[in-house]
């Protein structure tokens, strides 16, 4: 009976690892889409604003749908749900629209190299927090800082709203994560559904900014300018920015409610070589040696943060089994 309790374990654990490998490569591909109708989108109608709000209301209305039809069943949630989905829905809302506003402004591969950055806000906001690591850990942030900070003065196409964009993204998106887990752990809603309640919110937020930062006016013009440039399938175009933004996000949260922020941040810095290297390919991206350098220092450098980290959760795990042992 003990072996076939193993067995069970072992075919278990390999088909969460193959359910975890699945929603990965369904996330890394959809954000590839995302990412290159986003950008082609932003090319001939820049509204970043807006681009942003739908987005959101496509996630909405599709989350919406499903719950009237009874394709997915609809959450149950009260008052104290949605207070506390509020600043995650505020830092969303932040690193979503400074991440668009980067991207119209400058390459996608230059956003998502700083994104790559990721990973040392999180040890800052840890350390604002009153958190402390190792100092090798702090160490393994210099090749991510450094390799972040040669990509972006050899970048060809520098940009200061750009290069901010992506770094107001990256801190607020380290406080939604840090808060989304939190707040996953106490509730039924599963990923799917607790994705679909940040969008609403943020859909709720971000509107009226949208309109006082842009407006319709100006929307209704450059829409007119976009459909003489690119024709009547513009439209098309939006539609798959927006359905595929929300698609990533949502299989994204799906697997964040089974692993664990670590992890996810490691995936995350994967999908992002996917986005960088295929839209270097489709947009022709022109790049220099030393700034495919500093891509590839701060890629490598967030991979060596995720192995100090991983490493300290090990000893931290040792310490845990070796004082149960003397216990
Ligand atoms: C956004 O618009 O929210 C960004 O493109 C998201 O970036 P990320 O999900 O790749 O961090």
């Amino acid at each position: 009976p003990i072996n076939i309790e193993f067995g069970q374990e072992a075919q278990t654990a390999a088909a969460q690892k193959l359910k975890i490998g699945l929603y990965f490569a369904i996330w890394w591909a959809l954000n590839v889409v995302f990412n290159i109708y986003n950008k082609k989108v932003l090319n001939a109608f820049p509204f970043p604003w807006l681009t942003s709000t739908l987005s959101l209301a496509a996630g909405s209305l599709m989350m919406l749908v499903s719950w009237v039809t009874k394709i997915a069943e609809a959450p149950k949630t009260d008052f104290a749900f949605w207070k506390a989905l509020f600043p995650v829905a505020v830092a969303h809302t932040i690193g979503h629209v400074a991440a668009t506003v980067s991207m119209s402004k400058v390459a996608v591969s230059f956003t998502h190299i700083i994104k790559s950055g990721e990973p040392a806000f999180s040890v800052l906001v840890s350390r604002l927090l009153g958190e402390t690591f190792p100092l090798p850990v702090y160490l393994s942030l210099l090749p991510i800082i450094g390799g972040c900070g040669l990509a972006a003065i050899t970048e060809l196409n520098f940009n200061l709203t750009g290069f901010m964009g992506a770094m107001i993204s990256n801190l607020a998106f380290v406080f939604r994560n840090i808060f989304s887990k939190k707040g996953m752990k106490g509730n039924s809603a599963g990923g799917m559904n607790y994705y679909a309640c940040l969008s609403m919110m943020s859909l709720f937020i971000l509107t009226p900014f949208a309109i006082a930062m842009e407006g319709p006016q100006v929307w209704a013009l450059g829409w007119q300018n976009a459909v003489s440039q690119i024709g009547p399938n513009f439209i098309w175009w939006v539609v798959a920015q927006s359905v595929f933004y929300h698609l990533y996000n949502q299989v994204s949260y799906m697997s964040l409610n089974e692993i664990s922020p670590l992890t996810f941040s490691i995936g995350n810095t994967m999908k992002r070589i996917s986005v960088i290297v295929s839209s270097i390919i489709i947009f022709q991206i022109p790049i220099q040696p030393v700034n495919a350098l500093g891509a590839a220092i701060a890629i490598l450098g967030t991979f060596l943060y995720s192995q100090k980290i991983a490493e300290l959760k090990m000893d931290l795990l040792q310490d845990i089994c070796s004082s149960f042992k003397r216990w």
